[in-house]
C-alpha cells in the first residue's frame, strides 16, 4: 500500500498511524496488515487484481451495514477506501485465530470441542430470522450458477464446462433458504478461548442455501467420523447427504 492518499483516508478515521504490519496468516486473495493507531488496533485487508477489489467492496459493504442494523458478529467496518492501484478495508481487529489455525495446535479431544463450537455457532446463525438487509427476490443458486458462467468464460474456475452444465441440469430439491455466510470455511471463522465467536471475510453473506455453507463446513473434517459426529451434536437443523455435500462441495465451490 501506498502511504500516501490512503493512508492519509485512514488517518482521518483514526488518527496517527504508528505501525502497519503484515500478518503472518494471510488469505488468497488479499492482503491483511494489522494497523497500529494512537487509539487502537485496526486491520487492513488491501485488494489489488479487480475480480479481489469487487469482493473486498462487497464484503466493506456489508460490514458498514452490520453496523446499522443486522447485528451479526462481523468485525466494526471503519472505512473502505479506493485508488488506482487498490482497495481498502479497514476493520476492527478482532482477538484469536481462524478455526484452521486453532484446529493445527489441538488435541484430538479439543479438536472435537472446537467443531462442536464451530456447528453451534453456525446453527444459530443458520435459524435466525434473515436480516432485512441481506433478502433478496432472486433466487441464490440460480444467481450463483450463472456467476459460475462468467468466471468460467473467463477462465477463472476450477471447475469446467462438464461439470457447470451437470450442476444446472442436476439441481438438488430446494431446502427452505436462511442466511448463509456463503464461503463457510474453518479459515473464515476467528476462535477466541475454545470458541468459534466471529465471521470473517463475509463478501458472500447473503440468503441462500444453507447446504452451501454446511459442505464448506464439514469439509476439513469430512472423513473423521468423530469429528464430524462433534460437528453434528450442535449443528442440529439438518445434515447434508453425500450428494448434496458433492453437488455443494465438488460442484458449486469449484467456480468460486
Ligand atoms: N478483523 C480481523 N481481525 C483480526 N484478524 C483478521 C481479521 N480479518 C482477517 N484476519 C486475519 O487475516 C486472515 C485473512 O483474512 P480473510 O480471510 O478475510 O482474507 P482473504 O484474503 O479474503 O482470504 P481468502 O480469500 O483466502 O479466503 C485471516 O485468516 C485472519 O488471520
Ligand atoms: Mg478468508
Amino acid at each position: 500500500m501506498r502511504r500516501s492518499g490512503v493512508m492519509a483516508q485512514i488517518e482521518q478515521v483514526i488518527g496517527r498511524v504508528n505501525e502497519v504490519e503484515a500478518l503472518a496468516e494471510q488469505g488468497c486473495t488479499s492482503e491483511v496488515s494489522r494497523v497500529v493507531a494512537d487509539d487502537g488496533v485496526y486491520l487492513l485487508k488491501s485488494a489489488s487484481e479487480q475480480r479481489y477489489r469487487e469482493w473486498l467492496r462487497i464484503e466493506a459493504e456489508r460490514l458498514r451495514r452490520n453496523e446499522q442494523a443486522d447485528w451479526i458478529p462481523l468485525p466494526r467496518f471503519y472505512g473502505f477506501f479506493e485508488d488506482g492501484d487498490g482497495s481498502h478495508l479497514l476493520m476492527s481487529f478482532e482477538k484469536g485465530v481462524s478455526l484452521t489455525a486453532a484446529l493445527k495446535e489441538a488435541s484430538h479431544e479439543e479438536k472435537k470441542t472446537l467443531i462442536r463450537s464451530f456447528g453451534r455457532f453456525l446453527h444459530r446463525f443458520h435459524e435466525r430470522h434473515p436480516a432485512e438487509s441481506l433478502k433478496r427476490s432472486d433466487d441464490w443458486l440460480a444467481h450463483q450458477l450463472v456467476r459460475a458462467e462468467g468466471y468460467l468464460e473467463r477462465g477463472e474456475a476450477d471447475g469446467d464446462r462438464a461439470l457447470l452444465e451437470s450442476l444446472i441440469r442436476n439441481k438438488p430439491v430446494p431446502v427452505p433458504q436462511t442466511m448463509i455466510h456463503g464461503d463457510c470455511t474453518s479459515d473464515n471463522v476467528l476462535v477466541w478461548d475454545g470458541e468459534v465467536y466471529l465471521f470473517i471475510d463475509a463478501a458472500g453473506m447473503t440468503v441462500g442455501d444453507p447446504r452451501y455453507d454446511e459442505s464448506l463446513a464439514v469439509r476439513r473434517f469430512q472423513n473423521d467420523p468423530e469429528l464430524l459426529g462433534a460437528f453434528y451434536e450442535e449443528y442440529t437443523r439438518h445434515r447434508v447427504s453425500e450428494a448434496e455435500y458433492r453437488y455443494f462441495y465438488d460442484g458449486l465451490y469449484a467456480f468460486f
